[in-house]
């Protein structure tokens, strides 16, 4: 019983069909439970929608950094008349990307710091993408009291001072495929260091397949290999690990699959 904590559902890599036959071969597997998540105002509308007509899909809705160009003043309206519906569980995800810089820095941050204020006015969580910008992302994170809502760091890929400072923010670690991948020891130190309640796993499907499926398109049964990554690091049972960060998930965000 696993919950995959981020993972992108729709899009042109999955169409209707392969979608389905997607989530049957994650049910399969023991997948629970998806957070499905919107990039931008238009995918956010349709993860919306398929998490409205499916029991074991909750959304996540918000601008990706990557879309942040397309935040304008209605953004900020049009997700917040979405994200009052209960299948809506997470602001996001949003964040800084200082790697491929898609949207310029300036409207990085002004999305990120609207959807922070946002999450805290609809009182929900956040989906915090970040990328090469650890000391602004924290930085801003403090700055507009995110420690009142919470969230996930997604896709966990800092080192462990981040990962403390996160915390000390009420946030939560959500470690993807990388974990298994060579040369990660600096996330792997964070994954092993980080308390048993503050830990969650995630695909981000279609992006980062984990070893032995890297290269490929990944998908959210893919999850099973993380969370044993995971956990043979810290030493437990994968059931202790799914039944930990599947009770994680519902802490945060209120809603636990149910079997
Ligand atoms: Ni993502």
């Amino acid at each position: 019983m696993l919950v995959d904590a981020h993972c992108h559902l729709l899009g042109s890599h999955l169409e209707e069909q392969r979608l389905q036959a997607t989530l049957d071969r994650a049910r399969a597997a023991g997948v629970s439970g998806f957070v499905a998540v919107g990039t931008d105002l238009e995918d956010s509308r349709e993860v919306l929608e398929l998490a409205r007509a499916t029991p074991d899909i909750r959304a996540c809705l918000g601008v990706h950094p990557h879309a942040a160009k397309t935040w304008e003043a209605g953004t900020s309206p049009a997700l917040e008349e979405l994200l009052r519906d209960p299948s809506a569980r997470f602001v996001g995800e949003t964040g800084l990307d200082w790697h491929y810089d898609f949207s310029s820095r300036e409207a990085q941050e002004l999305a990120f710091r609207e959807q922070i204020r946002l999450a805290r006015r609809v009182c929900k969580p956040l989906m915090v993408h970040t990328r090469e910008a650890p000391e602004d992302t924290l930085r801003i994170l403090e700055e507009e009291g995110a420690e009142e809502v919470r969230g996930i760091i997604h896709c966990f890929s800092e080192d462990l001072p981040f990962a403390r400072r996160a915390l000390d923010l009420g946030f939560y670690l959500s470690f993807s495929g990388i974990l298994t991948f060579k040369k990660t020891e600096a996330i792997q130190e964070a994954a092993v260091w980080a308390p048993l309640n503050r830990i969650l796993v995630e695909t981000d499907a279609p992006y980062l397949a984990p070893f032995p499926h890297r290269g490929k398109t990944n998908e959210p049964a893919f999850v099973t290999f993380v969370a044993a990554q995971l956990a043979r690091l810290r030493g437990i049972s994968p059931t202790a690990l799914a039944a930990a960060t599947t009770r994680n998930l519902e802490e945060l965000c209120g809603w636990a699959p149910s079997f």
